[in-house]
C-alpha cells in the first residue's frame, strides 16, 4: 500500500502511530485486533517486535558493521538463538534482497541502494506481517528506486509481507495494490 499526500500532510505522523512508535491524541489504533491505547510500553514494545518491520530513509545502519550483522541485529535483541542460526537467517534474507555477495562487507562500503536493502532485510529479520516504510526510495536515483520497490513487490509476492510506503512517486504508488491519500491529517481518497 501507498501512503501519498504533500509535504506536512501527516504522513510519517501515521506511520509512527501505526507503528506505535507515537500514541495518538485522540482515537484507537487497533493493531491485528488488538486495541492499543491501553497497552503498558512493555507490551507495546513486545507487539511492535513481534508484527511490524520498519525502514526509514535514515536508516540507521551501523556503518562499521557487516550487511549480515546488521540484519541479525533485531534478532540479537531476542534470546534463545544461536549464532549459527541468526547468520543462516542473515544471508537467506540478504540473499532475498539481493546482496549474498555484499554480506560479510562493511554496509558503510555499500551503495545508497544497496543500503537500503539492507535495510529491508533487516526489517524482515524477525517476520513481521508488516513493514512501515518512510520514503524507502527517497534519496535514490530513479534505477536504483526501481529495483529496491521490485524487491519489496517480490517479498509481498512471494510471502505475503504487507507494505506501507510513503511515497512521493506517484508512478511507484500506481504500481502499489492500494493508494491513500493524505491531506491536512486526513486520508482525502483511496484507490484500489
Ligand atoms: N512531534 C510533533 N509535534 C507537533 N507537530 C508535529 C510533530 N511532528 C510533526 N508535526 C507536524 O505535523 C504535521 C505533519 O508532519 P509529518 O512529518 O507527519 O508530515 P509528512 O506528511 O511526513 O511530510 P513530509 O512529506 O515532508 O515528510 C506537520 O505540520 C508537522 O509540522
Ligand atoms: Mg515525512
Amino acid at each position: 500500500m501507498a501512503l501519498i499526500g504533500p509535504s506536512g500532510s501527516g504522513k510519517s505522523t501515521l506511520l509512527n502511530i501505526l507503528g506505535l512508535l507515537d500514541r495518538p491524541t485522540a482515537g484507537e489504533l487497533y493493531v491485528a485486533g488488538r486495541a492499543t491505547g491501553g497497552l503498558r510500553e512493555s507490551e507495546r514494545t513486545q507487539l511492535r517486535g513481534s508484527t511490524i518491520g520498519f525502514v526509514f530513509q535514515a536508516h540507521f545502519l551501523l556503518s562499521a558493521f557487516t550487511a549480515a550483522e546488521n540484519v541479525m541485529m533485531p534478532l540479537l535483541l531476542q534470546r534463545g538463538r544461536t549464532d549459527a542460526a541468526m547468520r543462516a537467517t542473515a544471508r537467506a534474507l540478504l540473499t532475498q534482497v539481493g546482496l549474498t555477495r555484499w554480506q560479510d562487507s562493511p554496509v558503510g562500503n555499500l551503495s545508497g541502494g544497496q543500503q537500503q536493502r539492507v535495510a529491508i532485510a533487516r526489517a524482515l529479520a524477525l517476520a513481521p506481517p508488516l513493514v512501515l516504510a518512510d520514503e524507502p526510495t527517497g534519496n535514490l536515483d530513479t534505477h536504483t528506486a526501481d529495483a529496491v520497490f521490485e524487491q519489496m513487490r517480490g517479498i509481498n509476492r512471494d510471502a505475503g509481507t504487507t507494505f506501507l510506503m510513503v511515497t512521493h512517486n506517484l508512478a511507484m504508488a500506481q504500481r502499489c495494490d492500494r493508494t491513500v491519500e493524505l491531506v491536512d491529517g486526513r486520508i482525502q481518497g483511496t484507490h484500489g
